[in-house]
């Protein structure tokens, strides 16, 4: 099997689905805002408010080149992550399925809530959530393999139609 990587908006499930996606098919798995945090020992609103979007975006920029550069089996990328150059040649040059989860703005909005753990969208979400997700469109569409809507779905449910489609491409 070779690495799935899961890229989309905000409140798209990457990390839910990719989470479940490697315990259904025994997989190693990486979310790559949960190693910025780890690794700075700092929340993603904290890097935000000390740094800068800049600066959060250099310490997400090596922490996902180290991920794509590992062998970590299921990726989920923060969904700016794609923004940089460098990660998009890795992802092309990683040959892993990219996995782009799409959702509609209802559904995304009800994920995301009001937790203030999305300092982009933190302030009016709806007009910043659909600001960044449709400039952003073109490169999660231009890097997926599969692109696969989670709208009204449970992480496993997605998870295990994805293991499936995988499955059949691996056949
Ligand atoms: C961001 C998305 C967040 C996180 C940071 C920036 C973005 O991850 O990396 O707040 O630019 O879209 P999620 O996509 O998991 O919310």
């Amino acid at each position: 099997m070779s690495r799935v990587i899961f890229i989309g908006p905000p409140g798209s499930g990457k990390s839910s689905v990719g989470k479940a996606l490697a315990r259904e098919l025994g997989l190693t798995y990486e979310d790559t805002d949960a190693s910025v945090t780890s690794i700075s020992g700092r929340s993603i609103a904290a890097i935000f408010a000390e740094l800068g979007e800049s600066g959060f975006r250099k310490l997400e920029r090596e922490v996902v080149l180290a991920a794509l550069a590992s062998n970590i089996q299921v990726l989920s990328l923060g969904g700016g992550a794609v923004l940089d150059p460098d990660v998009q040649a890795a992802i092309k040059a990683s040959e892993g399925t990219v996995i782009y989860l799409t959702i509609g703005l209802r559904y995304a909005l009800s994920r995301i809530g009001n937790k203030g753990d999305r300092p982009l969208v933190a302030s009016d979400p709806e007009k910043q959530w659909l600001k960044i997700t449709s400039s952003r469109e073109p490169i999660y569409r231009s890097l997926a393999t599969i692109v696969k809507s989670t709208d009204n779905k449970k992480p496993q449910e997605v998870a295990h139609e994805i293991a499936q489609l995988i499955g059949s491409a691996h056949e």
